[in-house]
């Protein structure tokens, strides 16, 4: 597919970024494996897996940008598709991380240890910013059309043009 400069200049960004995560991700394994503070360690391994997921996040931008589907019919068919499924799995999704909240705010009436009181509010905050992140996704997903550029008619998919 063409790329505009822009897209190419922000692909490199992309891959500069995803260098430094990967880096880090590595630091941060190893400060993991020597911390002797549980609390310390769980400090670590809370940044190791956001770098992990920050360097997968970073991935999958480059495979959007980069990625165009080339037979128009079956690649609207399986976008549809799609996003059935991924709404089906966003009900029972939803479901369970409200339920995560229900149950580090039940936790966090019985905790005493300051520490992993903290912890605990941190997993809930996380808990809750994963529903509203779900709610946000099924909102984008209903209005987004079945492509990622804007084709002559809305229901158009763009394709490779040579
Ligand atoms: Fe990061
Ligand atoms: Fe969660």
């Amino acid at each position: 597919m063409q790329l505009t400069a822009k897209d190419v200049r922000l692909i490199e960004l992309l891959k500069e970024q995803i260098e430094v995560e990967k880096r880090t991700l590595n630091t941060l394994a190893k400060a993991e494996d020597e911390a002797k503070e549980t609390a310390v360690r769980l400090v670590f391994m809370q940044m190791r897996l956001d770098t992990w997921k920050h360097q997968k996040f970073l991935e999958g931008m480059i495979d959007m940008l980069t990625q165009t589907p080339c037979d128009e019919w079956s690649a609207k068919v399986s976008r549809y598709t799609g996003r059935v499924r991924l709404e089906r799995h966003f009900e029972a999704l939803i479901k369970d991380e409200s339920d995560m909240v229900e149950l580090t705010s039940r936790a966090l009436e019985l905790i005493e240890d300051p520490l992993a009181e903290h912890l605990l509010l941190h997993l809930k905050e996380e808990e809750e910013k994963h529903t509203r992140a779900l709610e946000k996704m099924i909102d984008l997903v209903k209005q987004a059309p079945l492509q990622s550029r804007k084709a002559q008619k809305g229901t158009d998919i763009v394709c490779e043009t040579d």
